[in-house]
Formats: C-alpha cells, structure tokens, sequence
C-alpha cells in the first residue's frame, strides 16, 4: 500500500520527535503493508517553517537510515501544506512541495475555522495548474455547519483524503459519520494514515481498507491505498 500523509520525518513537527521513533513508524507501516510513504511535515508559517529544500534533506537522511536498518520503505517528499494567500505562488516557485513533484499536494485548511474565501483559494491553486487533496475533511470541526462548501471544493476539482483512524471510529462519532458520508458518496479519492508517532497515532491503512471496502467493495477501496496514490506518485 501508498500511504501519502505522514509525519515521520523527524523534528520537523508535532509528529516524530527522534530517529529512533521515525524508526519504528516505519517498522510498523511496513509491518501493516505500506511500502511507500509520502513524507509531508507541516508547513504553517509563522508556526511549522518548513519548504521544498529542508524536507528533501530530511528524507535523504531518512532514507539512509531505512537503508542501514534494513527497512523497505520508499519516501517521497510532501508536505502537508496549510492555506496561505500566496500558495500559488509558493507551489509554482518550488519553495513549497508538492507530492513527489506531481501537481498534486496536501491541502490543509484550518480545523476550527472554516477561512473566507477558501473556494477562491482552491480555484486559483487549480487555475494555477495544482489539484489540491483536501486533507481529512471529515475531521474539520466546521463541516457539521459547512458540509456545502465541502462538497464544492470536490465539485471544482479538489481530491478528498480520508484519514485511516477516522474510519475505523477513532477519532470519534462525528469524523466516523463524516467518513462514511463520504465514502458512501463516492467522494474519498483516498485514504492516508496521517501518522504522528509511534504510539501516538501510529501508521497503517490494513484495518481502514478492510472497513471502507464494506461499503464500497474491496476493488474501490483498494484503489485508495494503490492504485490512485500510486498514479499521484
Ligand atoms: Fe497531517
């Protein structure tokens, strides 16, 4: 499996704090299926300054270090990219990674606050030749009162990214409504571990395909896991 969301490179977030545990999440993904993982620390300005060259060089030192410890997993480099009014421009310049270099990258708006003029954001990323996947909507506190704008983000063109603990119910029973909501209609292009730790929010998709496939058949929900974040790749 392809897993496109995680924060395994260490130190650069709120996700692995060491190597050591950078180590062990990937052990675990591996353990669970991933052979490929898409590493997108967060980039908020002001708060995670992350960009294109400081990622490169912690995948690469990632990457030596899976090789030394014999584990067989692929990185690539993302990043997990909050709005900002000049995305567009960041993206076209390089300064802001997209999914291993592709068009397409992880969209993250706001958890608690749904921005103005988030749908001209979107649009003007994707008139500027970028797909954005929206990250985990269904775990956005303002999609109980905005499900609307959800549903034209998709409509413009923006890809849904479903975050594997949601489906499984633990994130709670809103995120769980939400991710079935989506998945029932036909929504969920694909599915991601998010992972942040070892412990905390381990990685692995196994179990989420397993529930998404009793709604929508194993063939759709394996095409989130392989084959659709492997033609993003
Ligand atoms: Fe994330």
């Amino acid at each position: 499996m392809i897993d496109l969301h995680s924060h395994i490179l260490p130190g650069l977030d709120d996700g692995s704090p060491s190597l050591a545990e950078s180590l062990e999440m990937a052990r675990l993904a591996v353990a669970d299926g991933t052979t490929h993982m898409a590493c997108t620390p967060h980039i908020v300005p002001g708060m995670y300054e992350n960009g294109s060259a400081n990622i490169a060089r912690a995948v690469e030192g990632l990457e030596q270090a899976l090789r030394r410890a014999a584990i067989p997993l692929a990185l690539y480099v993302g990043a997990d990219v909050h709005i900002a009014p000049d995305l567009p421009e960041q993206l076209a310049l390089g300064s802001v990674p997209t999914l291993n270099r592709s068009r397409y990258f992880l969209f993250e708006p706001p958890h608690h606050v749904l921005p103005p003029r988030l749908e001209d954001l979107a649009l003007r990323l994707i008139n500027a030749g970028f797909i954005p996947i929206l990250t985990h909507p269904e775990r956005l506190t303002w999609i109980k009162a905005n499900y609307d704008v959800v549903e034209r983000l998709n409509a413009i063109g923006c890809l849904v990214q479903l975050t594997a603990d949601s489906i499984v119910g633990a994130f709670g029973r809103t995120a769980l409504y939400y991710s079935e909501k989506l998945i029932d209609e036909g929504r969920v292009d694909i599915i991601a571990s998010d992972t942040h730790g070892a412990t905390r929010r381990p990685p692995g998709l196994s179990q989420a395909v397993a529930v998404a496939a009793k709604r929508c058949g194993e063939d759709e929900a394996r095409n989130m896991v392989l084959k659709r974040p492997g033609e993003i790749l």
